[in-house]
């Protein structure tokens, strides 16, 4: 947690974002001009009913899926404005990604895994591999190294997947659900380590989650409903 004046740094902005998915027989309007930022350093939980649009808008922040309207602002950029070379970089310096279904390499194992964005980004590869098994140590996985994806528990995977969003020390780590197939102990392991990334890197995190719980302990909680984000004061 962050509690200077830069809490107040927006790291990244959405602007009226709108979303329809159309390759449907009945289009599906998931976003409606919704808007929202992100401070920097801050760990901001976002919450909503399943099927609302909350993976949809998290892969709208990181880079991942264009808007059909609407503005994502980094450093006062458009980021769906720029160059697909602009947009490539932005998402492998500064977002860190944990999928919702954790999209895992599986021919390649845990090490290689949590490697592979480090490689893209064209990084030393022996300092990425130290930093990857040390990271693989913090999430409980260093004994697995050799393990293909197909060969882990379903918490085992998700804590891959966020060593891997880990590896090129993003400024901003954007969490699906990291801890839907967790429990409560390992997910409270998670949250801790998440907490404690926080404080030593300023690391900003926005997680979404179904949990109140876990939404309670984070700095600040957005709600996602009717395509719309509503702040959620401390009466989860
Ligand atoms: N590629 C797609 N094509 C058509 N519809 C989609 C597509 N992806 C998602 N949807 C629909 O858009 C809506 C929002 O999906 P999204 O995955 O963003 O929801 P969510 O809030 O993350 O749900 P959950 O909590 O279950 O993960 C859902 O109703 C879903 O069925
Ligand atoms: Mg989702």
């Amino acid at each position: 947690m962050n509690n200077s004046s830069e809490q107040n740094e927006k790291i990244l902005q959405a602007i009226e974002v709108c979303k329809t998915y159309k390759d449907v027989k009945n289009p599906l309007q998931v976003l409606r001009e919704t808007a929202m930022y992100i401070n920097r350093g801050e760990l901001l939980g976002i919450i909503g009913a399943s099927g609302v649009g909350k993976s949809t808008l998290l892969h709208i922040l990181g880079g991942l899926d264009k808007p059909d309207n609407g503005r994502v602002l980094f450093n006062d950029k458009d980021i769906y404005a720029q160059t697909p070379e602009f947009l490539d970089q932005f998402r492998n310096k500064n977002i860190g990604f944990v999928f919702q279904f954790f999209n895992l390499l599986p021919e390649f194992n845990v090490l290689e895994n949590v490697l592979f964005p480090s490689l893209i980004g064209n990084r030393d590869k022996t300092k990425a591999t130290e930093r990857a098994k040390m990271l693989l140590n913090e999430v409980g996985l260093i004994g697995r190294l050799d393990h293909k994806p197909g060969e882990l528990s379903g918490g085992e995977t998700q804590r891959v997947a966020l060593a891997r969003a880990l590896i090129n020390e993003p400024n901003m780590v954007l969490a699906d659900e990291p801890t839907g197939n967790l429990d409560s102990k390992s997910s409270d392991k998670l949250l801790d380590l998440i907490r404690e990334l926080n404080k030593k890197t300023g690391q900003t995190f926005v997680i979404v989650t179904h949990s109140h719980k876990i939404a309670r302990s984070l700095d600040r909680v957005l709600e996602l409903a009717d395509g719309k984000i509503n702040k959620v004061e401390n009466d989860l």
